[in-house]
């Protein structure tokens, strides 16, 4: 899907805001020093979260998938004054970048990094949210939606990431992880406490509202 509308992409991200010059470090140094870097939300969708985030203008926000930083700091651009960013991450290597990132960003004091699992993580935690990003195994994303549903006040909106998996949710034969990713979109669509939209922007974006 993403190849296909290549050209497209490359209009959109001409022709959307320059991001803050600390992304565009985040970004070249998750090319040169980790495997994937494929998964770094980017300028478009990055973009899209700065503004999202300004408009909700959240006191407490959680990502579920830190990797390098990059969405943390777009995400936290629209943090509240006195607002505070919580960003789990399982993987100590992609934390140690995230965290020296954070530390020159103009958020440092509202960020909070969490190193481990986020199962268990949130499974103890007892705080409330107005915007979440899921970002993190997609295996996992129906129990992530379970444990901070209860977390998201009135209003809050929660953003999912590869919703529509390379394009392959509309495959008549889907190999496992579409079915797992095939099966949270439907439960998204059939539970009655939210509300959503499922964007066809990059690898597919969910905006889930909690009513
Ligand atoms: C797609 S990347 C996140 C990209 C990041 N949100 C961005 O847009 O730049 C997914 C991240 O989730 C982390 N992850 C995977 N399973 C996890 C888990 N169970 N708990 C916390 N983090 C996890 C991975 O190590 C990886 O860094």
């Amino acid at each position: 899907m993403q190849d296909t509308l290549a050209p497209l992409y490359e209009y959109c991200e001409k022709h959307t805001t320059l991001p803050d010059p600390l992304l565009h470090q985040v970004e070249r140094a998750t090319h040169l020093q980790t495997l994937a870097p494929r998964m770094l939300s980017g300028h478009l969708q990055g973009s899209l979260l700065s503004i999202i985030s300004k408009m909700v203008s959240p006191q407490h926000i959680l990502e579920i998938g830190t990797f390098t930083g990059y969405s943390a700091i777009a995400l936290a651009q629209g943090l509240s004054a006195h607002g505070k960013l919580t960003t789990i991450e399982y993987n100590p290597e992609h934390a140690a970048i995230a965290e020296r990132f954070f530390h020159q960003s103009a958020y440092a004091a509202q960020i909070d990094l969490l190193v481990g699992d986020a199962k268990s993580i949130l499974a103890d935690m007892n705080e409330s949210f107005d915007l979440v990003f899921i970002d993190a195994d997609k295996e996992a994303y129906a129990q992530y939606f379970d444990l901070i549903i209860d977390k998201c006040t009135t209003g809050a909106i929660i953003i999912v990431d590869n919703v529509l998996w390379s394009g392959k949710v509309i495959h008549a034969i889907k190999d496992k992880k579409t079915q797992i990713i095939h099966a949270f979109n439907q439960k998204i669509a059939a539970d009655p406490r939210v509300e959503n939209v499922i964007l066809p922007i990059r690898d597919g974006i969910t905006l889930i509202r909690k009513r």
